[in-house]
Order: C-alpha cells, then structure tokens, then sequence
C-alpha cells in the first residue's frame, strides 16, 4: 500500500460502529473482566484505545512496529533519554532543537550521564569513542542550520561499537524519510509539527522495531505518565491522514521560496538542503524524499532592519514553532534555541540575524510577496 493509503486506512477499524473515523474513547479506567485477569485495556495511563489507534498508525506509516504517543515532543525525547544510566554518555549533534539542549545541559548531570557535542557526524571517528558511550542523538536536517548527517553511515559505525542510534525525524517526517531503513534503532517526533499540522495540538512519537526496547520504553512512560490524551490522539490521527498532501506542498513552496531568498541581496546566506548550493544537497537527495520545508537563512542587517522587516510581514506570524499548515518566522537565537549560551551560538552559527521559516501550505505567490513586500519596506 502507498503512503497516503495506510496514513488514510492504517490505525484501528471501528469494528462495533463502523464509524470511519476511530471514536476517541473520554475514560480514564475500564472494567476487568474478573478478578484473576485483566482486560485489554485497565486504565488509560498505561492504554487507551484512541491513542493505541494512533500509535498504530504511527507505526504502520513508518513500517515500523511499535509506536509510543507522548504528550510533547519533548515528552518521547525524555522517554527516550530514560534509555541512559549513570556513568552512559551520550553523542549529540551540535545543533538540535532547543529544548533538547536545555535537557542535556541541564538535566544530565545531576543524573551523571554524560554527553558531547559532536560537529559533524559525517566524518566522526567511531573508533576512538569511548567506552561508557551508549546512545548517539541525531537530528537531521538539523535544527535550525539544516546540516544533513548521513544515518547509514553513522548507524553502521555506531552499531559496530554496541551503541544505539536515536534520529529526530521531526523535520523530515516517515514521508520523507524513514531513519529505521537507514539503520537507526529508534525514531522520534514532535508530532505538534507536520504530523498535528494544524499548530493545535502538542504531541509526540517513539518509534522503533525492537521488542525488549519496547516494552522497556512502555514500561518507563506507563511510569512517568507522559502520554498523549484521548482527544489529542484523536486530533494527531487526523492530522496524519493528510500528512503526504501537505508535506507535497509544503515542498514546493519551500523550494520557491528558498529560491527566491537566495536570489536577493537581503540575505547573505540561506540554508536549504534542497539548494544546489547546500553542502548536503546530495546526501539529502539519497536518503530523504524530499528537503523539508524549513528554511533557514542570514539577514543582512547592514542594508536592512530586521524590526521592520518582521514587523511587515502579514502571512508569516512572528512564533516559534513549524510543521503547521500557516508560515511562520521566528529567531532561533532569541526564541527557540535561547537556551544555547550566547559563545556557543556564536560558534555553531546561530547568529542573531539567522532567520528561520516554517513554511505553510498557502499560495506560494503570496508568501513570496509577503516576504518581498516586508524586505522593500526594511530596507535602509
Ligand atoms: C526538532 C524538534 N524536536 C523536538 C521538539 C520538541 O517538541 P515539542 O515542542 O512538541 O515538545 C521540537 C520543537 O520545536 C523540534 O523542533
């Protein structure tokens, strides 16, 4: 079956009513069938039939065979940072999304997991890794500089030495690219993105094949009680269905739009994995569908003012956030990756004139006017 037939069809089947959308099921608890056995669903912390529905269907578009709901993407990042013990360490690279780094350099070290910082996996020396390494965290395009990392090379390398590979797929989505056929053990999301699609809910997926790191991963978030809620799962299964005719969009507005940008002298660099020009342009073409459709680019502030120029714009609201159907522009220095100290943005390149679009599914003549229109009137 085709992407957006199991996005359509996948999940569960109303079986009782025949409705063709599954029901979401409002209870917190389910009667047991009798006192030495319990029922397929106890209580909705640890099951509930809407969000098992959706896990499903995460699952399926994936191909993949598990799949966990989380109440944020935050949420199954935490999950899957459970996975780490005292003394275990961590590879990450150097730009993810904010919130991720807030966790590392906050929470880590009171649980003594360690972590470093990598540059660039492309050409990172598995050999030489140490021992207490145990998990390699990747995002890819990356948040918010686009940088493309290689997941089969980097799985291969890390697999030799026993260590388990997480890819952030957020950016990307099962559409675009499936990090489990790359090699990857376990892929997550923040489905408040292209999955949700419509910025009204906050979610979050775990995705992964293998048993024993299911039940653990289950067992951990039944614990810590991070789990998607019924209506949320509803709202997360209805967006996904139309996740493929979206994503077509998104891409093709993404496209002319970072075209445009890199055409026009209010920029000095823009970054799309789906330019010519990016470093990653090739890798992104062998192992994704597609480039995504955020776009990343540096403001020339010696020709333009920024505040104004953001101030004009009337279709792309001002907020942090992507993966919605409206266009978006925010910061990254100020907003979602404020939680990088200032010398650490500096050296990874989040300046404070790199620029980051989500970019919706409008007409894309209008978002080009939008932009152009608000560069005119910035203009110094
Ligand atoms: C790549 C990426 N991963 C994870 C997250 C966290 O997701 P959430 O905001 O749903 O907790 C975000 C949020 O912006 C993100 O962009």
């Amino acid at each position: 079956m085709g992407f957006n037939t199991t996005a359509i069809h996948g999940g569960f089947i109303d079986q009782e009513k025949k409705a063709v959308n599954y029901p979401i099921y409002l209870s917190s608890t389910f009667a047991q069938p009798d006192v030495e056995h319990e029922g397929e669903y106890c209580y909705s912390r640890g099951n509930n039939p809407t969000r098992a529905s959706v896990e499903k269907l995460a699952a399926d578009i994936e191909g993949a065979k598990h799949g966990i709901a989380t109440s944020s993407g935050m949420a199954a990042t935490s999950l899957v940072f459970e996975l780490l013990n005292k003394g275990e360490k961590v590879l990450i690279n150097d730009n993810v999304y904010g919130g991720t780094w807030r966790f590392v350099s906050n929470l880590f070290e009171k649980r003594g997991v360690e972590y470093e910082i990598v540059n660039n996996f492309n050409d990172y020396d598995f050999d030489k890794v140490d021992e207490n390494v145990k998990m390699v965290f990747i995002e890819t395009p990356s948040n918010p500089l686009l940088e493309v990392t290689d997941i089969r090379k980097v799985a291969d390398a890390a697999h030799k030495k026993g260590i388990l590979v997480v890819v952030d797929n957020t950016f990307m989505t099962a559409y675009l690219q499936k990090p489990l056929d790359l090699g990857a053990d376990i892929v997550e999301y923040s489905a408040t993105k292209y999955y949700g699609g419509h910025s009204d809910i906050l979610a979050g997926l775990v995705i992964l094949n293998d048993d024993e790191l299911f039940t653990r991963l289950k067992f951990i978030n039944n614990t810590l009680g991070g789990i998607l809620s019924p209506i949320d799962s509803f709202l997360l299964q209805r967006g996904i269905k139309t996740l493929g005719v979206r994503l077509d969009r998104h891409l093709s507005n993404a496209l002319k739009i970072a075209e445009y940008l890199e055409g026009i002298d209010a920029t000095e660099e823009v970054y799309y994995p789906g330019l010519k020009s990016h470093k990653g342009y090739e890798l992104q073409k062998k192992q994704a569908n597609g480039a995504g459709a955020v776009i990343s680019f540096k403001f020339n502030e010696n020709s333009y003012d920024l505040d104004k120029f953001v101030s004009k714009l009337k279709l792309f609201s001002f907020a942090v956030s992507l993966g919605g159907v409206e266009s978006l522009i925010c910061r990254p220095s100020t907003m979602t990756h404020e939680s990088y100290a200032k010398e650490l943005q500096e050296k990874i390149g989040i300046t404070p004139n790199l620029i980051r679009l989500s970019v919706g599914i409008e007409d894309v003549e209008d978002l080009i006017k939008d932009l152009d229109d608000a560069f005119n009137y910035s203009r110094k």
